[in-house]
Parts: structure tokens; C-alpha cells; sequence
């Protein structure tokens, strides 16, 4: 039998992590014990009492059933309030909140829900890579902006204003940006609502990182008459420890989160009941539990600098966010030389930053997923390399 994949596949490559984790297991399998400097997925459990409502929920015989598309109102209440509390933004959670499986899903609901064949949604250049796949995927043309380290990481408007716009009908933004780190200014988040407002284009926040090693977290939603244009995703993967669990959620005008439960409801169903209770109870926890993680994120930072100084890169202390981002130096012809040979002389795992745009390409990126024992032992075998 010929098979033949779809034609919206082509050009849609293996997820790079996928492919390198194969390797890593590979080298694993011959002794290597490689130390993973790449993923973002936070190796500390959440709170307590979050695993304890998911189960005592799950022991409950009647928490089992399909739910409801729109996610528990008790969820979407907790998001609200978390909303409200800590971003100063109100939504009404009966019609402007949708609980997803994870924001990631949720990249390619509103491209699935807004983009045509021909219609063209503007990403950023380097960037989380789902950005242009799910363009891709839902049939639209990505067309990179490039963010560049002498402009603080923003979209260079003045740019942008000069090209066509006209079959721009999505711009994806996405601050604390990743994979640099740069975190938002009011200034910018003005310049991107009246860029959306003036061209009509809908403009898509992913915001997973508000909380990480920032000192205050910022939603592009609090702007005044945001909810014109902006739809905002937003996660517990790394804010609440919780990657593996899937809950993110998609915060919108009315009318956007109608639209996009179009697609949403045809894709999959409610999220499992304990999921979304436990999942409330981690959105109401207090300050203290943002000290516990950062005050941990912070110390493997500095150790984090330490092995990016051994490597002779450069990077800027300010940046915020679940990751290191740093220029390598110029005996290297890129990230990915720098990866391969520390992969290879001293069996630790650093992500090129070219894999998220060629504007990342003389860059390299550190995840903070790790103890400091991890990168204690990293540094170790880098010097004696
Ligand atoms: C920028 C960005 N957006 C979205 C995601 C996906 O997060 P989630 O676990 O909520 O799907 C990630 C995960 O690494 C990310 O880095």
C-alpha cells in the first residue's frame, strides 16, 4: 500500500526537541549520561494541596464523565480571579474565558479558527517554533518579523508599516518573550494594540512566562480597549509546575471565545474534572508560592551565568523567564557548533538558538529546569573539556 501524507504536512518537520531527544537517548544508551540543559518543563511538583484535590477528586465515582466544552465553572472562576488578582484585568467568566489543554493547543484553535488559505499571520523571528507550524498547518503563509537584541527584542513597527498588510490577518506576540527573555514595557504593549488596531489585525499574547523571575506579571489584556483585538493565552505549565497536567486557557472578548469554540468543540472534549479542580486551587495560591519557585529559579540562574561565562557568552542579567539567553562568541560559526561540541566534548545538552528563527542563530539557550547539582556538574565537565 502507497501512503501519502496530506500536503499541509509538507514543510512540517519533526518537532527538533523529538528529534534530539532520540540522539540524546541514543548517546544515553552508550554510557554518555548527557545532562539535558534544553527543555522548559519544570522538574519541581506543584503545591501540595493541588495533588491532594486531584485525588481526592478522582476517588469520588461520579467526577468521571465527559465535560463540558467550556471547562468547569469552578475553573473558570479561578481563572478570573487569578486574572483579576494578579494582572488587574476583569473577565467575565461565563463568556470570556475558555480553559484549554494546554496553551499549545490553543496556538493552533485560533489559527484553525481565523486563518485562510492566503491569509498571512505575522510571527516573531526568534520564536516558540509552534507559532509558524500551526500557521502552516491551518493553512496560512507565516511571515517573520525580526526581533533584534539592539531594540530591546521588540517588533520593529516602523518595519513592519512599510511592508504589505494586507493579508495580515493574525500578529503573534509573546512577552516575557521566548526564548530571549525580554519582558514587556507598557510602552510596547501600547505600540502593539494601536499597530493591531490600525491594520485590523488580531492580535494573539501567548503570555506562559509572566510569572517566572519576573517582579511584576503583566497581561497585554489590562491595556485600555484590549479586548478589541487581543486574545490571550495563558498557562499552568510553568507558573504552577503543573506542564505534565495540560491546562492552559484562552482569555478573549465574548465574541472571540465563540468563534474559537467552534473549531475547540470539534477537536476534543472537557478536560477531566479533578484536573480543572485541582487546577483551581493552584490559580488561588498566594504569593508565597511565586517566592518558593523564583526564590529557587533565582539561584540556579546565577549558576546558569557561571557555565555561560565558562563558554565566553554574553547575555544580559535582566532578562526574566524559565531560560538563559545568551550570544555565543564569534570562534563559533553558530548555536549549533557551540551545542554539537559541548554535546559531544562534555556530554551536556545546550538548545542552538537558530532552531527559533534565524535571528536566534548566534545564540544558545539555558533551561533553569535543573537542580544546582545539574549544573554544577555541567560546569565541571565543561572546564575539564
Ligand atoms: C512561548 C511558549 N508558548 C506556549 C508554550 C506551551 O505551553 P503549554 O504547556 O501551556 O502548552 C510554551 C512551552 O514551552 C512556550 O515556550
Amino acid at each position: 500500500m502507497k501512503v501519502t501524507t496530506s500536503k499541509r504536512l509538507d514543510g512540517i518537520g519533526e518537532y527538533y526537541f523529538s528529534q534530539k531527544l532520540r540522539e540524546i537517548d541514543e548517546l544515553n544508551k552508550q554510557g554518555k549520561n548527557i545532562i539535558n540543559l534544553g527543555i522548559g518543563s519544570p522538574d519541581l511538583p506543584p503545591h501540595p494541596d493541588v495533588v491532594k484535590v486531584l485525588a481526592e477528586e478522582a476517588a469520588k465515582p461520579n467526577t468521571h464523565a465527559y465535560q463540558n466544552y467550556k471547562g468547569s465553572p469552578v475553573l473558570r472562576k479561578a481563572i478570573a480571579g487569578w486574572y483579576e488578582k494578579w494582572y488587574e484585568v476583569s473577565l467575565d467568566p461565563d463568556t470570556e474565558i475558555l480553559p484549554l489543554i494546554g496553551s499549545k493547543e490553543g496556538i493552533m484553535h485560533i489559527c484553525m479558527t481565523y486563518l485562510d488559505e492566503g491569509d498571512q499571520a505575522l510571527i516573531p523571528n526568534p520564536g516558540y517554533p509552534t507559532y509558524s507550524s500551526a500557521v502552516k498547518l491551518a493553512g496560512g503563509t507565516a511571515v517573520p518579523y525580526e526581533l533584534k537584541e539592539e531594540n530591546g527584542w521588540a517588533p520593529d513597527f516602523d518595519a513592519l508599516e512599510k511592508t504589505d498588510l494586507s493579508k495580515v490577518k493574525l500578529l503573534w506576540v509573546n512577552y516575557p518573550h521566548m526564548p530571549t527573555g525580554q519582558a514587556p514595557t507598557k510602552a510596547l504593549f501600547e505600540k502593539i494594540i494601536a499597530f493591531g488596531k490600525k491594520h485590523n489585525i488580531l492580535v494573539c499574547h501567548d503570555n506562559p512566562y509572566s510569572f517566572i523571575l519576573n517582579k511584576k506579571p503583566e497581561s497585554l489584556l489590562c491595556m485600555d480597549g484590549a479586548k478589541d483585538i487581543v486574545i490571550e493565552l495563558n498557562s499552568l505549565s510553568k507558573s504552577q509546575n503543573m506542564a505534565g497536567w495540560r491546562v492552559g486557557m484562552l482569555c478573549a472578548a465574548k465574541e472571540r471565545i465563540d468563534e474559537i469554540i467552534r473549531f475547540k468543540s470539534n477537536m476534543d472534549s472537557g478536560m477531566f474534572l479533578p484536573v480543572q479542580l485541582a487546577a483551581a486551587t493552584a490559580l488561588s495560591l498566594g504569593q508565597e508560592w511565586y517566592d518558593h519557585i523564583n526564590s529557587i529559579y533565582a539561584e540556579r540562574r546565577e549558576k546558569v551565568f557561571e557555565l555561560l561565562s565558562l563558554l565566553k557568552c554574553g547575555f544580559s542579567k535582566t532578562q526574566v523567564g524559565m531560560f538563559v539567553w545568551a550570544k555565543i562568541p564569534s570562534t563559533y560559526k553558530d548555536g549549533y557548533a557551540l551545542s554539537d561540541e559541548v554535546l559531544y566534548n562534555s556530554n551536556v545538552f545546550i538548545t542552538p538558538g537558530g532552531i527559533f528563527g534565524s535571528a536566534g542563530d548566534q545564540y544558545i539557550r539555558v533551561s533553569l529546569c535543573g537542580s544546582v547539582e545539574r549544573f554544577e556538574e555541567a560546569k565541571t565537565r565543561i572546564i575539564s573539556n
